[in-house]
């Protein structure tokens, strides 16, 4: 059974010193500014070369889908809504925009994005209604680079309903029960994988097409091409050795230099993985979720069923492999890499650190800062291997009212290039153009506090946002249901 944990919860923090000294009690080592420098003392506003292009400043919009889209995977208005704000925000990239499905089975959900020529307009619309967005309120559009994330959802697979309809790499001992995996025909074969480089090659066209500076092969959060980097026990010529495992991503990028020469690519990676968790059952109730705990993992090893794990003990990470994968990053040319963890689907605590759990997810069982460091820290110790790429790092939203303090730390010390919002932006798009701009103060009504409803709501059929405090979903259609999911009614 889990030991009791009882959070402190950040606003109870009200200084730096307080957060350094809860930090220290726990035994982590964060950097923290005291004082957040603005305008152009401000280090989290200095450009930076990429290429022959210069990206204005230090602060990225992570890739945040809103499960919003029409049932042919079109733009609908709170998509454009949101675009919108991303170009409010004032970040000079924009990675991803939003996971878009290369293929329509390839969706995560009935209502997600498909990068296609039937909805290559509304996309455009979408880029189009960012830089106008952005050019209003910050003047130029010059310095602003903008990614569309390509991907396939491999084992989390929900394109029609909200039954799974999982496509894998390999079969996963601890995963297939909980996403519907009974047969090795759902298992790609190496044909139907070639097919599947057809399909990217044709969707970073249809990017190229629009305009997109560059397009994201996602690797990351347990989807197919992440998954691909794990596939230690699939046989053939995408498993095995590293070489296979990375067959894949090495096509996709020649199929896509050929057929769209202009386009640079990028690639989001969960850097590091543990085994998958679960609310620990002597502590749960009906509606109520324990706090989280390991599955058992111990007929596992050695644990050959992950990327950026320890094989001999998958709830330590290895970087060994995530270094070689860098490097073959590098050797391809790619330079723009977006580091996350892990996986919302099965230990959301190391990729969403959050103090109120999804409703799928488990409480934490330990403070959420340790899990926030971590990826701070396995981004620093990449950058100091890998000076020459650009480095987005993630999971900064926890940090609430600290994050311009410990942004401007970790870039200010060059132990990441980028930091990367996520939840924060769907409550506080511009909380870093505030935060840097002379006698601007924070507005924390708008600071994210991970409720999570972001999470939930999708996780019940229902569009995401955030509903706690952004004004436009506390009066959305779906707010009602979310509600009443939440009070415990059945959806
Ligand atoms: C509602 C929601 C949607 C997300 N959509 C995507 C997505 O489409 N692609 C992706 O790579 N990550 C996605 N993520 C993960 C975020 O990009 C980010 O990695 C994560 O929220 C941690 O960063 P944060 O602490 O700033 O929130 C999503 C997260 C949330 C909460």
């Amino acid at each position: 059974m889990t030991a009791p944990f009882k959070l402190v919860r950040i606003p109870t923090l009200k200084t730096t010193a307080a957060l350094r000294e809860h930090v220290a009690s726990l035994g982590l080592e964060l950097g923290i500014d005291d004082e957040i420098l603005t305008n152009e003392q401000s280090p989290l506003r200095q450009g930076i070369t990429w290429g022959d292009r210069t990206i204005g400043n230090r602060w990225a919009i992570h890739p945040m889908e809103g499960w919003d889209g029409t049932a042919t995977g079109g733009v609908t208005e709170p998509m454009i809504r949101r675009w919108q704000r991303f170009g409010e925000s004032g970040a000079k990239l924009i990675w991803g925009g939003e996971a878009m499905a290369v293929r329509p089975d390839g969706r995560a959900n009935p209502r997600q994005l498909i990068i296609n020529r039937e909805n290559q307009a509304g996309i455009a619309q979408l880029r189009e209604t960012l830089l106008n967005a952005h050019r209003e309120k910050f003047g130029t559009t010059d310095d602003v680079v903008i990614g569309f994330q390509l991907t396939h959802s491999g084992r989390f697979c929900r394109p029609h309903s909200k039954v799974w309809e999982s496509r894998i790499a390999y079969r996963h001992p601890l995963l297939d029960t909980k996403f519907n995996v009974q047969s090795d025909d759902q298992i790609f074969t190496d044909d139907q994988l070639r097919e599947l480089v057809d399909a990217y090659i044709a969707a970073a066209k249809v990017a190229a097409d629009i305009g997109a500076d560059f397009v994201d092969i996602k690797h990351c959060h347990g989807y197919l091409l992440h998954e691909f980097l794990g596939a230690h026990t699939r046989p053939g010529p995408y498993g095995g050795s590293f070489e296979n495992r990375t067959r894949m991503v090495r096509e996709i990028v020649a199929g896509i230099r050929a057929a769209a020469p202009g386009l640079a690519i990028g690639v989001r990676l969960s850097a590091f993985d543990f085994v998958p968790f679960r609310p620990d059952p002597a502590l749960s109730q009906p509606a109520k979720p324990g706090p989280g705990m390991p599955e058992d993992f111990s007929k596992c090893l050695p644990y050959r069923y992950g990327f950026g794990v320890n094989q001999e003990n998958p709830l330590e990470y290895d970087l060994t492999e995530t270094k070689q994968f860098l490097q073959l990053l590098s050797d391809l040319d790619i330079k723009l890499v977006n580091l996350s963890a892990g996986s919302p689907y099965y230990n959301p605590h190391i990729q969403r650190p959050a103090a109120y759990p999804p409703s799928d997810g488990y409480q934490p069982h330990e403070d959420p800062l340790i899990s926030v460091v971590r990826q701070l820290k396995v981004v620093a110790e990449l950058k100091a291997a890998f000076p020459n790429l650009l480095l987005v790092g993630s999971a900064y939203s926890y940090l609430q009212d600290y994050l311009p303090n410990v942004a401007q730390y970790y870039v200010r010390n060059g132990l990441v290039d980028f930091v990367g919002l996520g939840r924060m932006v769907l409550s506080y798009p511009h909380v870093l153009a505030d935060a840097t701009t002379a006698g601007k103060l924070l507005e924390p009504k708008l600071i994210c506090r991970t409720f999570s409803d972001c999470t939930t709501a999708p996780r019940i059929g229902l569009r995401s946002g955030c509903y706690p405090l952004d004004p436009y979903y506390k009066t959305f259609e779906d707010a009602a249901p979310l509600k009443a999911f939440k009070s415990g009614a059945t959806p």
